[in-house]
């Protein structure tokens, strides 16, 4: 694994002034998916599914190709139940309101953790109020792990819906599904995963993960921006509403009524993003054809020094920063804010994110207005993350300095 070699893949990371630490928001794009979006727009552009020409049978193919390519990168079972979507939160916004609007009613509750993204509460939030449901937040233990103890005393209400995530992107934790998606199932919750983080970093396999809906972002895992998967269990999805009317998600429209198309295109309302699902899939062929434990390993080790690096700097602390994190870290320096410190990094040519990362309700739980967080991908390098830590020391000595 040479990340040397796998950068000079990505057009964006060639300029020397940019240390690109800032992931979990959105990865840059191998040349593979800049050109397969180029090659769709150059060679096979033309709208899908309905057109009677040969260069929009091109254009279907690509498409419905690219529907097989991810069916694949997630092992589903059916490649009709891969549906595109915008990204993560169009997905979640789709299953809390034709999944939250079938399954909830009044008194019921939603579980859902409380490193969970705005992408996945809020929608979740909405589909309990509008059903006189409640949206039970899955709490933090002293440790800064999900509290397990907690976890299986919610589940004894008999929740309706469990939504987790896979690895939390304001922290790089993980939640522990394998354990806890049986618990789950168990007690005759549907359960919906969030997945946005852990695509990027890790084989994802949903029929050995076991839950009933996995939603993930292209942007998250090298591909582009606008488009992303919900995937279901067919039967699931096959008997929930349509989300969003329109062409393509139509069998018969009159008038008086319409009747509605089969999966995938019943949740495929409108003009799809063709090159960006096209992209997306190239994206998910260049991340197939890696080797993934080896990435996985080289970002723990990015991972392990930037730690290292930040708990030996007197008055860093770091939030849920466990030896399985995957991708990301956060901390705070104290008595500095947290945009403050995102400036001497930036100043230093050094992009992280700071902020509450769309997760209020964790910052709330941390008792922390926000925070910095770095993030890693497979391109990145120790010397990057060296750089890194020698910038926050730098800040440090700086400020202490100036304390005198
Ligand atoms: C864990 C998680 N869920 C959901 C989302 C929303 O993804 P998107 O903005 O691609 O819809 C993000 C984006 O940061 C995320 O990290």
């Amino acid at each position: 694994m040479s990340p040397e070699h796998l950068r000079r893949q990505f057009p964006a990371l060639q300029r020397p002034d940019l240390i690109y630490l800032d992931n979990a928001a959105t990865t840059q794009k191998p040349k593979a998916v800049l050109d397969a979006m180029a090659q769709f727009y150059t060679s096979d552009n033309a709208n899908v599914h309905r057109g009677a020409h040969r260069l929009s049978a091109r254009a279907t193919r690509a498409f419905e190709g690219a529907r097989d390519t991810l069916a694949r990168f997630i092992n589903a079972p059916q490649r009709d139940s891969v549906i595109f979507t915008r990204g993560t939160t169009e997905a979640m916004n789709l299953l809390a309101s034709s999944l939250g609007g079938q399954v909830l009613g009044p008194g019921d509750t939603v579980l859902i953790d409380t490193w969970a993204h705005h992408a996945s509460i809020v929608p979740w939030q909405q589909a309990a109020a509008r059903a006189g449901a409640r949206l039970c937040p899955i709490p933090l233990d002293a440790s800064g792990r999900l509290d397990e103890a907690a976890y299986q005393a919610l589940l004894a209400q008999r929740p309706k819906v469990v939504v987790l995530t896979e690895i939390a992107n304001a922290l790089g934790a993980r939640t522990p599904l394998a354990r806890w998606l049986p618990l789950a199932k168990a007690v005759g919750a549907l359960t919906v995963v969030d997945g946005a983080q852990a695509v990027g970093h890790q084989a994802v396999d949903v029929q050995a993960l076991g839950a009933d809906c996995y939603a993930f972002s292209g942007h998250k895992m090298y591909g582009p921006t606008g488009i992303g998967v919900l995937w279901g269990r067919h039967e699931l999805l096959a008997s929930l509403p349509p989300y969003q009317f329109g062409g393509e998600m139509i069998d018969q429209v009159s008038f008086e009524q319409s009747s509605f198309n089969r999966l995938p295109f019943r949740f495929e309302a409108g003009t799809p993003a063709i090159a960006e699902a096209v992209g997306m899939a190239a994206a998910a062929d260049w991340l197939m054809a890696q080797d993934r434990q080896a990435l996985a390993a080289h970002e723990s080790a990015l991972l392990a020094r930037a730690r290292a690096g930040l708990s030996a700097i007197d008055g860093v602390t770091l939030y849920s920063a466990f030896e399985d994190n995957a991708g990301a870290l956060a901390f705070n320096l104290t008595g500095e804010h947290h945009q403050d410190v995102g400036i001497w990094l930036d100043q230093a040519g050094i992009a992280v994110r700071c902020g509450h990362h769309c997760c209020q309700p964790l910052m709330a739980a941390l008792q922390v207005r926000g925070t910095c967080r770095v993030s890693v991908a497979a391109y990145n390098t120790e010397a990057e993350i060296g750089a890194f830590v020698a910038a926050m020391q730098e800040m440090k000595e700086f400020l202490d300095d100036d304390a005198q």
